[in-house]
C-alpha cells in the first residue's frame, strides 16, 4: 500500500526519493508525489507510475537536500494528481504525506470549513495539513507541538513525514499503525515505510513505535511520543543486501522469488534442523513451549497466502501433534460471536510482511483476552514481530513481488517444524515418522530445485491456457489448501477467474461448470487420497473438462487420464505441498506474462495492506 521516502543530508533529495519510491513501487499504488523543501516547498505529483513522476521532475526539476515523497494507494478519492500526496495546508507552509485512514477526518474537515478553510482534494490526508496550520496558528505554539495536539485530536492510523517551510532543516516523521523507519547515515537521514529504500545508503534502522514521532535535523534526530515523552531507541542493523532487492537478471521479482526457493528455504531450516540427531532448535519459541503443550486449541489468524499456508498448518498440527487447530480469516476474527478466546489458546499470526492491518488487529484481540500470540512473519523488525510474544522468522529474504510466493512454502516449512517439534514433546509421532519426515525437510531444497525443472514444460501448457475465462483447482488433505493458492494466484496475476476446492466438494457445485472449455488443475500426488482423486479425475474427464494433472514418479495412476501432467519429485505426504505449489507457481505467472499483465505489481494490489 501507500509507501513513504524521505532525505534529509547532503545529496539530491529528489534523487534519493525518487529510487527509494521504485523501491516501494512493489508495495501497490496509483499516483506519486513529491515535495522539496529549499527555502521554498515546492511539490510536483501526479496520477501514475514514479517513471511518470520522473518524467515531471524531468521537465520541471526541483533541487535541494531535504524532502519527502509518497506513493499513493487510493482510499479515500479517486487516483488523480490532485488526491496525490504530498498535500499542503491553507497557507502552502505545510506539507505532508500520510499512509493510513484518518478516521474522523469528516468532523475535523467540517470544523475546518467553519474556521475558512478550503480544501483541494478528496482525501482525508488534506485535512490533517490544515489542522497543524489551524492549531499552530490559534494557539501560537511550535510546529512540533501544533503536531501533537493535531495526532491527539486524529482517529486512526498514520504514518507521517511533514515538512514546514518556516523551518527549512528539519522533518517531523509520527506513526501509528502505519509502518514508518528511520535510517541513519554520515550526516544523512532517510525515512522509508520500509528498508529497501534506505538499504543502499545504510544498515542502521530505528523502527518508529505506535505514538511515536521523530524530529529529523541536519544537527541530528530525536524520537519522542506524541505526548512528549522522549523515547530512548535502539538503532538495529540491518541484514539485507541490495542484491536481494534486485532482479539479477530475472525479468520479473515473481520469477526470480520463484527461483529463489531452494535458497530461501535452506535458509529457513539452516540452524534449525540439525541434521546430526534431527532434532528442532526454535530460538524465538523456547518459551512457549510449554503453552503450546498445554494450549486446548491453536488458531491461526492470516490472511491470504498466508491463510493457505495456515491451512496446511491446520492439517499438520491436527495430524502430527493432535491439537485442535482452528484458522481464521484474520478480518474475521473479532465477528465471531462470541469469541471465546482466553489464557489457555494459543495464536499464531502468519504474515510475510507483519504489518498487515487485519492480522494485526486479530493478534491484539487474541493477546487483550489473555491468549499467548506467536508470529510467523518474513520481514525482520515488523509490527506484527514486534507485538508477539514469541515467534519464529521465516528468513525468506524481501519477496517484492505483489504475488506470494516463496514466503508461503518458508511459512510452511516453519509450520511443519513446529508440528513436528510439538508431537515430539506430547509424544503423539513414532520415531521412524518423524525421522522420515525430517530427512525428506533436509531434501527439500534439492527436491523444490527438481520440481522447478518442469518450467519448460509449464510454459507449454500455459500457452494453450493464455485464453481460458476461468480455471478450476482440486485437491485433498494436504493439498486442499494448495488448489487454493494455485488459483489464488492465478487470479491475482492474470485476471482468470479460478476457484480452488477440495476435491470431492466438487459434485456440489462446481461441476456444473466442467465442459470441454475448464481447464482442471488436479493434485494427484497424496498417497492416501489417491484413489479418490482418481475418482474426481474420472467425474471431471465424463464431462470433458481438460485435466492437468501434478503428479509424482511414484504416483503415476492419473496420467492415463490426464491430458497434460506436471511432475514434482516424491515425497513425503505431509511435505507435498511444498513441492505441489511449485507447478502453480510457475503456471499462474507464466500464462500471467503470456496475457501482458503487469506480473509484479498486479491492478488494484498492495504487497503490505495496512488498512482494515
Ligand atoms: C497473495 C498475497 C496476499 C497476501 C496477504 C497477506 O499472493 O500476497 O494474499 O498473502 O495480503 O499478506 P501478509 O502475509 O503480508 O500478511
Amino acid at each position: 500500500m501507500c509507501g513513504i521516502v524521505g532525505y534529509l543530508g547532503n545529496r539530491d533529495a529528489a534523487d534519493v526519493i525518487i529510487k527509494g519510491l521504485k523501491r516501494l513501487e512493489y508495495r501497490g499504488y496509483d499516483s506519486a508525489g513529491v515535495a522539496i523543501l529549499n527555502g521554498k516547498l515546492a511539490i510536483r505529483k501526479a496520477k501514475g507510475k514514479v517513471k511518470r513522476l520522473e518524467e515531471i521532475l524531468e521537465d520541471k526539476p526541483v533541487e535541494g537536500g531535504i524532502g519527502i515523497g509518497h506513493t499513493r494507494w487510493a482510499t479515500h478519492g479517486e487516483p488523480n494528481d490532485v488526491n496525490a500526496h504530498p498535500h499542503q495546508s491553507q497557507n502552502k507552509r505545510i506539507v505532508l504525506v500520510h499512509n493510513g485512514i484518518i478516521e474522523n477526518y469528516s468532523s475535523l474537515k467540517k470544523e475546518l470549513i467553519k474556521k475558512g478553510y478550503s480544501f483541494q482534494s478528496q482525501t482525508d490526508t488534506e485535512v490533517l495539513a490544515h489542522l497543524i496550520e489551524a492549531i499552530q496558528k490559534d494557539l501560537d505554539c511550535s510546529f512540533e507541538e501544533a503536531v501533537q495536539y493535531a495526532l491527539k485530536q486524529v482517529e486512526g492510523t498514520y504514518g507521517l513525514a511533514i515538512l514546514n517551510q518556516d523551518e527549512p532543516d528539519k522533518i517531523i516523521v509520527a506513526r501509528k499503525g502505519s509502518p514508518l523507519l528511520l535510517g541513519i547515515g554520515e550526516d544523512e537521514y532517510f525515512i522509508a515505510s520500509d528498508a529497501s529504500p534506505v538499504i543502499e545508503y545504510t544498515n542502521k534502522v530505528v523502527y518508529l513505535d505506535d505514538n511515536e514521532m521523530a524530529i529529523i535535523k541536519r544537527t541530528g534526530y530525536e524520537v519522542k511520543s506524541i505526548a512528549n515523552v522522549p523515547q530512548n531507541k535502539k538503532i538495529h542493523e540491518l541484514e539485507m543486501s541490495i542484491e536481494q532487492i534486485e532482479k539479477s537478471g530475472y525479468p520479473h521479482f515473481m520469477l526470480k522469488e520463484i527461483f529463489e526457493q531452494p535458497q530461501s528455504l535452506s535458509d529457513c531450516i539452516r540452524g534449525r534442523i540439525n541434521p546430526e540427531d534431527q532434532s528442532i532448535t526454535l530460538g524465538g519459541l523456547t518459551d512457549v513451549w510449554p503453552k503450546l503443550e498445554k494450549a486446548n486449541r491453536i488458531i491461526i489468524a492470516a490472511c491470504g497466502t498466508s491463510w493457505h499456508s495456515g491451512l496446511v498448518g491446520e492439517y499438520l498440527i491436527e495430524h502430527l501433534a493432535k491439537v485442535h487447530v482452528e484458522v481464521e480469516y484474520a478480518s474475521e476474527l473479532r465477528y465471531k460471536e462470541p469469541v471465546l478466546i482466553d489464557e489457555k489458546d494459543v495464536l499464531i499470526a502468519i504474515s510475510q510482511s507483519g504489518e498487515t492491518a487485519d492480522t494485526l488487529a486479530a493478534l491484539r484481540e487474541a493477546k487483550s483476552k489473555g491468549a499467548t500470540v506467536i508470529g510467523i512473519c518474513n520481514v525482520v523488525g515488523s509490527t506484527i514481530a514486534r507485538e508477539t510474544h514469541a515467534g519464529v522468522y521465516t528468513h525468506a529474504g524481501p519477496e517484492i513481488g505483489v504475488a506470494s510466493t516463496k514466503a508461503f512454502t518458508a511459512q510452511v516449512v516453519v509450520l511443519t517444524m513446529i508440528a513436528l517439534e510439538l508431537a515430539k514433546r506430547k509424544g503423539t509421532i513414532s520415531d521412524e515418522y518423524y525421522s522420515e519426515i525430517i530427512s525428506d525437510l533436509l531434501k527439500l531444497p534439492q527436491k523444490v530445485t527438481t520440481a522447478l525443472k518442469e518450467f519448460d514444460k509449464v510454459k507449454e501448457i500455459s500457452a494453450l491456457f493464455t485464453y481460458a475465462p476461468n480455471f478450476l483447482y482440486l485437491g485433498r488433505s494436504f493439498n486442499f489448501p494448495v488448489a487454493l493458492e494455485g488459483a489464488l494466484k492465478l487470479k491475482e496475476i492474470s485476471y482468470i477467474h479460478a476457484e480452488g476446492y477440495p476435491a470431492a466438494e466438487m459434485k456440489h457445485g462446481p461441476i456444473a461448470l466442467i465442459d470441454e472449455h475448464m481447464p482442471v488443475v488436479v493434485l494427484t500426488t497424496l498417497s492416501h487420497t489417491n484413489e479418490k482423486m482418481i475418482s474426481n479425475v474420472q467425474e471431471v474427464k465424463a464431462r470433458k473438462g481438460r485435466i492437468i494433472a501434478v503428479t509424482m514418479p511414484n504416483n503415476r495412476e492419473v496420467e492415463p487420464l490426464a491430458d497434460f501432467t506436471l511432475e514434482v519429485p516424491s515425497i513425503t505426504d505431509v511435505l507435498s505441498p511444498l513441492v505441489t505449489v511449485i507447478p502453480l507457481q510457475l503456471m499462474s505467472y507464466q500464462i500471467a506474462v503470456n496475457r501482458g499483465c503487469n506480473v509484479d505489481q498486479p491492478r488494484n494490489l498492495a504487497k503490505s495492506v495496512t488498512v482494515e
